[in-house]
This record gives structure tokens, C-alpha cells and sequence, in this order.
């Protein structure tokens, strides 16, 4: 009782305007979306943010400039993986797919069902890498998936995320949901406590912001690489001292469609920088 009552001392209880929201999040003159009406689904939220409006003037520096956005490094990278021949059939990507410009859009409608199964943009290239690769499975968050998965990714930066929540991927929606409003670990809070009820309060030293992944995969100033939505959402679970679901897990993938549903209308930003 004592951690929760020093967790909830920590989040301070006014919220007016969210500090930042006006800021333009302008890249090479293309400007992004980063507040709008929150999509009919939601309950309790007039308005979505991006993370980005939430971080310091430093921080939101780096991604107005793609020669200042560290993340760039690592896309560099997976365009060389790109061209990489690897597995038993001899093939790199460039051998079946012309450019990866192909993939322009696909981010922003991910993650999506087929053939009754919640697919992700991970699981989308490991079918590649494994079924016509001939290769050992890339892992869920490493550096060649966290690369490859941001460079196709980055394909549709600036365009509205746009996840379909009916039909057959409803049932997944609604687990994704649960999870979200559901209280875990010691501190026993749910997502929503802090990113739904506390955006644009501090705490300890960290703005929260409403925990979109329409930046996602995004580079960390923390620990200066490239980091997968599954592996953000671990770290909160990890912080209110529950035990996370595993990356690429079907609870973790039903999180993700429910999340960035919570995102729908906001521009995609891979590859974005947090702190
Ligand atoms: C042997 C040929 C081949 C190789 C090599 C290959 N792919 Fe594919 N890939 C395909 C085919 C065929 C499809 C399914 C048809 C389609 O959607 O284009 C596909 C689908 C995809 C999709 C989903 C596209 C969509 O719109 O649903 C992604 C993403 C993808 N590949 C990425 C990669 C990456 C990254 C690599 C290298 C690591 C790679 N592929 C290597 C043939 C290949
Ligand atoms: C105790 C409060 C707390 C809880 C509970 C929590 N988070 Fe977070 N989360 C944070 C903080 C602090 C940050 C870093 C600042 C920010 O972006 O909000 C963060 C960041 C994030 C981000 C990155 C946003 C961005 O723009 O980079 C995502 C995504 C996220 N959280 C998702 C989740 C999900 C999903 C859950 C539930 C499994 C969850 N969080 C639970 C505190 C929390």
C-alpha cells in the first residue's frame, strides 16, 4: 500500500493544458499531425497527443532534423541488411522486393489480421526471413528486426495511423483493451492510471505523455538505440513491478492493435526520438 500511495504522490493531481501542445512538429516541410480529435472509440479522451509534444525543446529538436535524428544511423544499417543475402536460398530482401518504398503505408495499418491471426510488422518480415529465406528467425526486438521493422516503417512517416478494430480483428481489440485497463504487478496500476489519467503530469522527472506508438520503432536517448514497441510496452510493466507478457506474444500484439487504435489520426513518425 505504501509503494502505491508514493506512486500516486508522485503524480500530481491538477491537469489543465497540456504543456507543449502547440508545438509544430515540422520535418522538411511536411508537418505532422500531433494533436487531433480522439478516434469514436474512446471514452474518456477528447483529444490524442503524440509523445513528441509531451518531451523537452532538446528532445524534440533532434526529430525536426533528419541529419540531427540519431535513429538514422540504424535505417542506414537495415538498407544494407536490405541488400544482405542470408539463409539457405541465397536471397536478400532486394532480390524479391524492388525497393523497400514498396511498403509505403503498411505501418500505418498495422497491426492487422490475416487468416485469423494478429500480424505485426515483425511478424510480416520473419515470415520473409524464415519461410523464404531459408534463415533462423530474426529476434522480436534485436537490432536487425528494430532496424528492418523502422526503415519499412519510416516508408509511411507522415501518414495518419489507420487500424482497422472490427470485424475479425475485434476479439483481438478487446483482449488488447483488457489489458490495458486491467491493474497488474505491485503497484498494482493499469496502463491507463498513468497514460490516460495522468497525461501531461510529471513524474519523478519524466512528462508523461498518453503512451502513443505512432512514433514506434523509435530511437532512446536512454540507451542510444533503436526500440520496438513491445519492448516499451515490458519496460512499463516492468516499472509498476509486473511481470511483462513476452515480445511477440499474442497479449503483447492484442496491446499493440489496442494502443494504436488509441493513435488513429495521429501521423506516423518512425523513426522518432524520446528520452
Ligand atoms: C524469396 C522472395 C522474398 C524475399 C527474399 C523476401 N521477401 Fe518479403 N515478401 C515476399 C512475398 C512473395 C511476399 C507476399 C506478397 C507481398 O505482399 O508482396 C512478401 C511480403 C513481405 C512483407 C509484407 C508486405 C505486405 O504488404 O503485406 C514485408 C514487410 C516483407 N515481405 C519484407 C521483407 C524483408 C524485410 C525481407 C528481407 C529480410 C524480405 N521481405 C525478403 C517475397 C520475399
Ligand atoms: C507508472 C506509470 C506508467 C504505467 C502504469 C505505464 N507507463 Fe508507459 N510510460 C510511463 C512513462 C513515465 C513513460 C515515459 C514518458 C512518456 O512518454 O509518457 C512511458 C512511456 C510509454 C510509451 C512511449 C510513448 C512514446 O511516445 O514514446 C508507451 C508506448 C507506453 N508507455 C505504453 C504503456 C503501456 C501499453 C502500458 C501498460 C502495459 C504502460 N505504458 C504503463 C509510465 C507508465
Amino acid at each position: 500500500m505504501r509503494t502505491i500511495a508514493t506512486v500516486c504522490t508522485l503524480l500530481l493531481v491538477a491537469k489543465g493544458a497540456v504543456a507543449g501542445e502547440d508545438a509544430v512538429l515540422d520535418i522538411e516541410g511536411e508537418t505532422f499531425i500531433t494533436k487531433t480529435a480522439a478516434p469514436a472509440h474512446m471514452e474518456n479522451v477528447d483529444t490524442i497527443f503524440s509523445g513528441w509534444v509531451f518531451r523537452t525543446d532538446e528532445t524534440q529538436a533532434l526529430q525536426l532534423d533528419d541529419f540531427d535524428n540519431p535513429a538514422f544511423v540504424f535505417v542506414d544499417q537495415a538498407l544494407d541488411q536490405w541488400d544482405t543475402a542470408e539463409g539457405s536460398a541465397g536471397k536478400a530482401c532486394s532480390s524479391c522486393h524492388e525497393d523497400v518504398s514498396e511498403f509505403e503505408g503498411l505501418k500505418a495499418k498495422l497491426p492487422r489480421v490475416e487468416n485469423g491471426e494478429l500480424v505485426t510488422l515483425t511478424n510480416l518480415v520473419n515470415t520473409c526471413v524464415t519461410e523464404r529465406m531459408g534463415a533462423e528467425e530474426w529476434s522480436y526486438s534485436g537490432s536487425k528486426m528494430s532496424g528492418m521493422t523502422a526503415l519499412i516503417a519510416h516508408q509511411s512517416r507522415g501518414m495518419a495511423m489507420d487500424v482497422k478494430i472490427d470485424g475479425d480483428a475485434a476479439p483481438h481489440w478487446e483482449l488488447g483493451k483488457e489489458i490495458y485497463y486491467t491493474r497488474v504487478g505491485q503497484l498494482q496500476m493499469a496502463c491507463a492510471n498513468c497514460h490516460e489519467d495522468n497525461y501531461g503530469n510529471m513524474i519523478r522527472a519524466d512528462h508523461l505523455s498518453q503512451g502513443q506508438i505512432n512514433g514506434f520503432p523509435l530511437y532512446r536517448l536512454k540507451n542510444a538505440k533503436i526500440n520496438t514497441t513491445h519492448g516499451r510496452f515490458k519496460g512499463c510493466m516492468k516499472n509498476i513491478r509486473a511481470t511483462p507478457y513476452k515480445e511477440g506474444s499474442a497479449e503483447f500484439k492484442a496491446l499493440e492493435l489496442y494502443v494504436a487504435s488509441r493513435g488513429n489520426g495521429l501521423s506516423v513518425e518512425t523513426p522518432a526520438v524520446r528520452n
